[in-house]
């Protein structure tokens, strides 16, 4: 959460600060800022909300300065106001800081006692004082910034500036993603390596304790203990033109319509028989148990894929969400134990202290993560990359249909190498995956009949989801997808378990969302719904032909999709959930690819 850039070039760098933060506002967008360093020294420029309102701001106040550093901020300590904005400054020195300072209500108090006037709430402006404090006994910047290091408690990167180093800005990461680079026109730092496409070639990515020193055009890096070390250097793809809308109105319509085009690269990625085995950091046949675990959307994934992998390759499966268990007390890991962590941006703080805990205790890890330079992807023993492409909406759509895909394959691959399903199952199994990209693409031609459900949602207060075996994750997704994108407070039950206490919300015309496919669970489905329609509650039914014949008496509207195989069923009945969230949210004048309250990528815990 928040994006920090930073740039120093031979020319005014405030526009290359705003389109930085542009690149970079999906990690949050509650205010903005820049300050570059000028003739008469640091000067500041915020905006509370969007980046669009700082570049107004900017475009107004013209900064000249050939360095500067930017944020955008997802505000943990501090209303998003103009006084919280990044960057903070103290004298002589500017911060920028992606993450959470833990301490620093304790170093507010030491800095205070001194005389130090922060002007703040946030827990950012604990590291210009402490920097800037030092430079005053006479520490160099670097000595400065390394003290602070080893004062601060918690996470962090952080980008610098000081008055007395005009062409030089520094980074430190502890915990939090910076890259640095060089390029044509001037020397970088961000938070992530797409917000330089068109900028540099490549970039250097930090580690935990490192130190950067960026210049035009000089890079060096210093580990913890200040020795220069040469960093992994990555590609930076020039056309990762992250701000390309294609025409379409926002970027989660783009990423839904871009759905079948991911399928069919999976497809062909992924295509071969035992090709996804093949990333596993243990073979499939000593495989004894697996343990998977993630945040939000990917959460849910591996909700879906649990049932794959105990019925298909007859391994059992856990599952876990991130912030609970990597606080939870655990028994030592045996052998044949495989952790997969799931995660888009690659990023998500809890998902990555689990990994790191589950790699101290032996456990082997899988990653299946969409951004490929993530720490994710780094730090697991090995990884499985989604390929979904940069997802820019806030609301994850065509990552969640990519992490299913994966997880479907990977389950039939080492159901495969175990021979828990013969060939012919395999085969079939495949088949339906092969398929899936003209299924999801027919799926997503039913928009306008989602759109007309969505205007019957204006005026709910509450809607329900309701699904059975592998749809009821898929109902958890459909009512986050809703409560994200439109504000409705919405919620996901198993239709069984709405007599033990949901049912008593069901009220005259309660929007109920009833995923109905065809399978061993359709009757008992219908019976559930049956239930709560008789007790007014206004059922849509997504689902095949079976599922909606079943419930055409009592359900008021519905949303057929194609008829699948059952292993594809939860991945071809996201689709419409998509295009409802998204066309409610719209309808209702939310910014659907900015939501209040949310980041994309959660770097903070
Ligand atoms: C945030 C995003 C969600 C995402 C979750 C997990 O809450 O808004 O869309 O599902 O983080 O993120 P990850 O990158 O780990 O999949």
């Amino acid at each position: 959460m928040c994006g920090i850039f930073g740039a120093v070039a031979e020319r005014p760098v405030a526009d290359v600060l705003v389109e930085g933060l542009r690149r970079l506002e999906y990690r949050g967008y509650d205010s903005a800022g820049v300050a570059t360093l000028e003739q008469d020294g640091l000067r500041r420029v915020c905006a509370v909300g969007r980046v669009e309102s700082l570049a107004g701001r900017v475009a107004a106040e013209q900064p000249r300065g050939n360095i500067g550093i930017a944020h955008t901020r997802w505000a943990t300590h501090g209303r998003p106001n103009e006084r919280n904005s990044h960057p903070h400054l103290a004298p002589g020195v500017a911060i920028v800081h992606n993450g959470i300072v833990e301490n620093h209500r304790s170093l507010r108090a030491e800095l205070s006692a001194q005389g130090c006037k922060l002007r703040s709430d946030t827990d950012t402006e604990v590291i210009p004082w402490l920097v800037s404090r030092r430079i005053a006994e006479g520490a160099t910047v670097p000595a400065a910034l390394r003290e602070a290091d080893r004062t601060l408690q918690g996470a962090y990167a952080v980008a610098a500036l000081h008055e007395g180093t005009q062409d030089t800005m520094y980074g430190l990461r502890r915990g939090s993603p910076l890259v640095a680079a060089i390029g044509a026109g001037g020397g970088y730092l961000a938070s992530d390596a797409n917000a330089l496409a068109g900028l540099a070639d490549h970039a250097v990515c930090l580690e935990d304790g490192d130190l950067a020193k960026v210049s035009r055009d000089r890079l060096a890096v210093f580990d913890v203990n200040g020795n220069p070390v040469d960093r992994r250097v990555i590609h930076v793809d020039r056309n990762a033109s992250v701000l390309d809308l294609d025409g379409y109105a926002h970027y989660m319509l783009k990423e839904i319509y871009e759905q079948p085009r991911v399928a069919g690269l999976i497809n062909d990625r992924y295509q071969e028989q035992g090709v996804l085995s093949n990333f596993l950091p243990l073979p499939p046949q000593r495989i004894r148990r697996i343990t998977m675990i993630a945040c939000g959307t990917s959460y849910y994934a591996a909700s879906v894929a649990k049932r794959w992998f105990e019925q298909l390759a007859h391994i059992r499966t856990d599952i876990e969400i991130a912030s609970e268990y990597r606080y939870r007390p655990l028994p030592p890991a045996e052998s044949g134990e495989l952790a997969i962590l799931i995660s888009q941006s690659g990023e998500t703080a809890d998902t990555l202290a689990c990994l790191h805990r589950l790699k101290a205790a032996g456990c082997a890890t899988l990653g299946l993560v969409n951004v490929v330079h993530s720490s994710l992807a780094r730090d697991a023993d090995s990884f499985i990359p989604l390929l979904a492409g940069v997802e820019n909406g806030v609301a994850s759509t065509k990552a969640f249909i990519a992490q299913l895909m994966v997880l479907a394959r990977l389950a039939v691959d080492i159901a495969g190498r175990r021979k828990t399903l013969g060939q012919g199952e395999i085969l079939g199994a495949l088949k339906s995956l092969d398929q899936l990209p003209s299924t999801i693409a027919a799926t997503l031609h039913n928009e306008t009949a989602v759109q007309a459900l969505a205007e019957s949602f204006q005026s709910a207060r509450s809607a329900l989801f309701v699904g059975r075996g592998a749809l009821f994750p898929i109902a958890l997704e459909g009512a986050l997808k809703l409560k994200e994108t439109s504000y409705i407070h919405a919620e996901g039950f198993p239709a069984g378990e709405l007599k033990h206490g949901p049912i008593a919300l069901i009220e005259e015309g309660t929007p109920v969302v009833a995923l109905a496919c065809s399978g061993e669970l359709l009757d008992k489905t219908g019976s559930n719904i049956r239930e709560i329609a008789a007790r007014g509650a206004r059922v849509t039914v997504v689902g095949d032909r079976a599922g909606i014949l079943s419930l055409m008496d009592v359900a008021v509207g519905a949303l057929t999709i194609p008829s699948c195989d059952e292993l594809v069923q939860p991945i071809v009945a996201t689709l419409p959930l998509q295009l409802l969230a998204y066309h409610v949210a719209v309808q209702r004048g939310v910014d659907v690819d900015r939501p209040r309250n949310l980041a994309k990528s959660v770097t903070v815990e």
